[in-house]
């Protein structure tokens, strides 16, 4: 597996290809992009595709999670520092923006960037210069910048947590990756991909899914979307180790499962509710005429006599004058 393949854009459903189309087009440029998204949808994973895609390509990526940025370091992180700029600074320190110099910046959850970071941000897009602490010299740097984040940015720079002009600087190209619900038709294309990765790693034989196990996994809504399902792909991998014949329904978790069973007993539980009152309403309108009812209903008197008994047994809950 090499680097590309590792970071493959999978699938092919409507959602997806639009995005696809737009990869195309934005990775042969040097735009700033701004990919937003849920969590573990493959904002990542699109970043160093479109890296990998560039003419900056065998240049540096540099990722950079700015929630994991200690607070008071965050400067000094991203534009370095000079020794002695402040009472920890023992060495001369470059910072990510410069390590990633020709290359491409990743600045992953974007959102969590402190406002004073932010300005200094906005000013390195603009001018191409940092200015390191403790430096008096601006060093010229030059990133293509591509950020993430899995909120919305637009209420934040509403709510005054996000700097309006950060944001259109970033926006120049915007691209939204669907969640994985709104992408089943991928989930046969990704699964493949993953099981061969898993077996790849792990050295161990090819797993498959029968049309039903497909199905769970279709109508599971992956709260934790890409990552979620390559994660199970890997574990199943490993755990039916062994397995010839393609996984069934009963091979995977419970938990995919049971959304798919509680939807299934929700629904007869609302037909017979509706069947409830629809009895109830026809034996009103007919003065507890079981014949008239029945008409009514479009089913046979002894129909109707079953349903009566199957719903108010002993003819508990039937109003006053409806008993026979
Ligand atoms: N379209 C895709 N095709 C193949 N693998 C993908 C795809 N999207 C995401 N992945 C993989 O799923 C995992 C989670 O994706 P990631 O980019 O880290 O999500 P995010 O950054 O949105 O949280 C990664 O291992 C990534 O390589
Ligand atoms: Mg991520």
């Amino acid at each position: 597996m090499n680097t590309k393949q590792t970071y493959a854009l999978i699938g092919n459903s409507p959602a997806f290809r639009q995005l696809l189309n737009t990869a195309q087009l934005v990775a042969a440029t040097r735009a700033s992009v701004m990919i937003s998204g849920e969590s573990g949808c493959g904002k990542e994973n699109l970043a160093r595709h479109l890296h990998l895609h560039s003419p900056l390509a065998n240049k540096p990526f540099i990722a950079v999670n700015c929630a994991n940025l200690p607070e008071n370091l965050v400067e000094s992180e991203l534009f370095g520092h000079r020794r002695g700029a402040f009472s920890n600074a023992m060495n001369d320190r470059d910072g990510l923006v410069r390590t990633a110099h020709n290359g491409t910046l990743f600045l992953d959850e974007i959102g969590e960037l402190p406002l004073t970071a932010q300005a200094k941000l906005l000013r390195f897009l603009e001018n191409g210069e940092i200015l390191p602490l403790g430096c008096d010299r601006p060093v010229q740097v030059n990133v293509r910048v591509i950020a993430a984040t899995n909120c919305d940015l637009e209420q934040m720079v509403k709510a005054g947590r996000f700097r309006a002009d950060l944001f259109y600087r970033l926006q120049v190209v915007p691209m939204d990756v669907p969640p994985l619900r709104e992408r089943v038709g991928d989930i046969a294309l990704l699964t493949e991909h993953f099981v061969k990765l898993a077996a790849a790693k792990h050295d161990l034989p090819l797993i498959s899914f029968s049309p039903e196990a497909l199905r769970v996994l279709r109508d599971y809504p992956w709260p934790g979307n890409i990552r979620e399902l390559k994660n199970l792909c890997e574990r199943l991998t490993i755990l039916c180790n062994g397995q010839r014949e393609p996984l069934g329904a009963d091979n995977l978790p419970l938990n995919l499962r049971e959304k798919k069973m509680a939807m299934a007993s929700k629904a007869s539980l609302s037909l017979e509710k509706n069947e409830r009152d629809m009895i109830l309403h026809a034996l009103e309108q007919c003065k507890g005429n079981r014949t008239h009812a029945a008409k009514m209903l479009g089913i046979t008197r002894y129909t109707l006599l079953y349903r009566i008994k199957k719903h108010f047994p002993s003819e508990a809950g039937l109003p006053a004058g409806m008993a026979a």
